[in-house]
């Protein structure tokens, strides 16, 4: 059997967490390999309605090892909160492990991401202030603690106290109050305790469930337009949120791959600082965002809302390799007497069909729109795409074109049966 990675095709937001909990019922591992607890994944099962910022969202599903990959970045608070939380659910949190490469998040990361951003002024990102990019910084900058050395003392003890020596020289550039050696130590004593049983090896257990053929799904974090290096930089979170990022996340082997599942959602949106050329500022947009309660899971932010972007959405699909495609929240244009899709740019009086790699650039781009009739009718209790209203099926068909893949899972509510599944992922 496969193994699937689901990625978001725009900003993130595109509703991952339902399609990773559905796929997940019969997967033998999945595992997170991006980001920390900047995500927030959206599950709704027998159990109730659960966000989840750290650990994978296949926590639910009895069979699944979950893991957090080499390439995640974990707040240990977070991570112990939520395994709480499900344990105290009745779940069986044996089977979770965290990578001892991944990174940990450490208190003065999310006091340096304050510290930085309001240094930004006028041009911050709008982070979520859960330290991510310093901690990845820390990474880059060969200083960061891994969960590995949580596991031995003298090594944590050697570790931190250069840590926080670099660290306070920056706090402290930026006004902000220094950390504290002996407290960090301890906090972190702590956490060896409450962690050690979880820290391993993953990327050895991940290649070996392949090798066995097992199914496994990669669960990407945030979108494609916000990776590090192909997002609309620097408007960007600090890890690889594509395809391409599995490979190092995870530590796995190049091939492995058999599905790019892209996510997308019947309309855009964006949270945070950056371009958006199809960003509705009227009230179209905040109808969409009523209607579909468009407000930041992890941080409650409103979330800029607008028209599908066809040519972001195809960057992606070339970008990732996506091999299927997955359409969420189509029931959120129910309504619409008639809707839009973004087609191509006008750049400085030019068409433009490609999207640019420069947010300046991005930032000069307007909408050229396609319009298309609505369906005015309700989908949240169809089951087969034959019963979707024509036009619906007809805006489906259209995006398809336009983005170069098959929407071959259509998502008409947030439950999991509320899904239709037009072809086949593989
Ligand atoms: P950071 O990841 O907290 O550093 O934030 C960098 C940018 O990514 C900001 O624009 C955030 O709003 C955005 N971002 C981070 N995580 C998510 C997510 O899960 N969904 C949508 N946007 C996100």
């Amino acid at each position: 059997m496969p193994a699937i990675v689901v990625i978001g095709a725009h900003w993130g937001d595109e509703g991952k967490g339902k399609i990773v909990d559905m796929l997940s019922q019969s997967a033998d591992m999945v595992a997170r390999f991006s980001g920390g607890d900047n995500a927030g994944h959206t599950v709704i099962n027998h159990l109730g309605e659960f966000s989840l910022h750290q650990i994978p969202t296949g926590i639910f599903c009895p069979n699944a090892t979950c893991v957090i990959g080499n390439g995640a970045v974990v707040n240990a608070e977070t991570a112990l909160r939520e395994l709480e939380l499900v344990e105290g659910l009745g779940i069986d949190v044996s089977r979770f492990h965290i990578s001892d490469q991944a990174q940990l998040v450490l208190p003065y990361h999310l006091m340096l991401d304050g510290a930085e951003e309001a240094y930004r002024g006028d041009e911050a990102i709008g982070t979520t202030k859960r330290g991510i990019g310093p901690a990845y910084t820390d990474k880059v900058g060969r200083v960061g603690l891994r969960t590995g050395d949580l596991l031995d003392t003298d090594e944590l003890a050697a570790r931190l106290g250069r840590a926080v020596q670099t660290i306070n020289i920056r706090l402290q550039g930026y006004g902000a109050k220094p950390a504290s050696f002996p407290e960090l130590f301890k906090l972190c004593q702590g956490y060896a305790q409450r962690l050690r049983l979880y820290i391993r090896p993953v990327g050895a257990l991940l290649n070996e469930a392949l090798a066995k053929g097992e199914t496994v799904i990669f669960e990407g974090a945030q979108g494609t337009l916000l990776d590090l290096d192909f997002g609309t930089y620097p408007y960007v979170t600090s890890s690889s949120t594509t395809a391409q990022g599995v490979y190092t996340g995870a530590g796995i082997r190049p091939r492995a791959l058999e599905c790019v599942l892209g996510v997308f959602k019947a309309y855009t949106t964006r949270v945070g600082t950056g371009p958006m050329p199809t960003e509705l500022l009227d009230e179209t947009g905040e109808l969409i965002r009523q209607r579909a309660k468009e407000f930041g899971t992890t941080t409650g932010r409103a979330r800029r809302c607008g028209w599908f972007d066809a040519v972001a959405g195809r960057y992606s699909v070339d970008l990732n390799g996506m091999t299927a495609g997955a359409l969420t929240r189509l029931d959120v244009l129910d309504d619409f007497p008639s809707v839009r899709v973004c087609v191509a740019y006008e750049l400085d009086g030019r068409r433009i069909e490609h999207f640019p790699t420069n947010q300046a650039t991005l930032d000069r781009c307007k909408p050229i729109y396609e319009e298309l009739p609505g369906w005015l009718a309700p989908t949240p209790d169809l089951r087969q795409f034959d019963q979707l209203p024509q036009n619906a099926r007809a805006y489906i068909r259209r995006l398809e074109e336009l983005v170069g893949c098959e929407m071959r899972l259509i998502s008409v509510g947030p439950r999991r049966d509320e899904t239709i599944h037009a072809k086949p992922l593989l």
